[in-house]
């Protein structure tokens, strides 16, 4: 596997991030995995107007970087061959030193195996964890709090945790969104919430539109859940992914459409949309 590491193609084993990098002392970096299916990169440019939208909330101020990604991110598939994979690119504040420039990294990582589904979540409370919130959200290099918050769901035999934030209001996950169906409407948290505007979910609420669903971005209360019909989670990894907790049953049935629809977009290899 060839690496990009800020400006060289490197193997794996020469693959180091500079001591005095901003973003590994500090977490001053965003980052974005792109999904590719047969060798095409899935909707690049919504990843990059999202890392726009991060650089322009950390000051990160490298335009030029960023117009160079998608070619890169092309070089990266080309030169190692990918065919369905994730590929995951950083972007740093660089080091400190004086004219430094902001740093590029790009890496790649098998899709997740979802062997089966529906798969369990928990319900925690954002209070106990070091959650970064910010609106418009900013997909940095701060995780820790995602990270211990789906520890402890692991812990506990859940996949992943789904959020309830100090006003009683569900947000997403730990790493992916969260949608409920309710007499055929889909509801998802409302950006507002300061929850990422996932690519998926955009796709998602595109996709139910088109099959004629009411769609809601919205403030969903916690007490709410036990009573929807349906519930999932989304991300460029596992794309519809349906979710159970303890005394939540289903058929699943719109969600396991809006996963064939989504399966569907993924093959056609759509790499940008207008
Ligand atoms: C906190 C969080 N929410 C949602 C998502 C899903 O975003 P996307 O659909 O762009 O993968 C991610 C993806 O990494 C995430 O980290």
């Amino acid at each position: 596997m060839q690496l990009y590491i800020n400006g060289k193609w490197v193997g794996e084993a020469e693959a180091t991030v500079p001591f005095r990098d901003r973003g590994f002392q500090l977490g001053e970096s965003l980052f974005e995995t792109i999904r590719v299916n047969g060798g095409h990169p899935f909707r690049v440019q919504k990843h990059m107007e999202r890392m726009q939208s991060g650089m322009d909330t950390i000051q990160l101020d490298a335009p030029t970087s960023l117009e160079q990604i998608p070619g890169l991110v092309d070089e990266y598939i080309e030169r190692n061959k990918i065919v369905d994979s994730l590929v995951r690119i950083m972007i740093t504040r660089g080091t400190s030193a004086p004219g430094a420039e902001p740093a590029i990294y790009i890496s790649s990582r098998e899709l997740p195996p979802v062997d089966s589904w529906p798969v369990k979540v928990v319900f925690l409370e954002e209070k106990n964890y070091p959650i970064l919130r910010f609106h418009p959200a900013i997909k940095s290099g701060n995780y820790l709090g995602n990270m211990l918050a789906k520890r402890d769901a692991e812990q506990v035999g859940a996949f992943e945790p789904v959020f309830i934030n100090p006003e009683g209001y569900i947000t997403e996950c730990a790493i992916r969104n969260v949608f409920f169906i309710k007499n055929g409407t889909l509801y998802t948290p409302s950006l507002e919430l300061g929850v990422l505007p996932g690519v998926i979910r955009d796709t998602i609420m595109e996709l139910a539109r088109k099959r004629g669903l009411q769609v809601e971005e919205s403030f969903i209360r916690a007490e709410r859940v036990d009573a929807m019909d349906e519930a999932f989670i989304s991300s460029t990894g596992v794309g519809v992914l349906p979710i159970f907790w303890d005394g939540f049953q289903s058929n699943y049935d719109i969600s396991q459409e809006l996963r064939n629809d989504l399966t569907d977009v993924f093959e056609a290899g759509e790499r940008n949309v207008t």
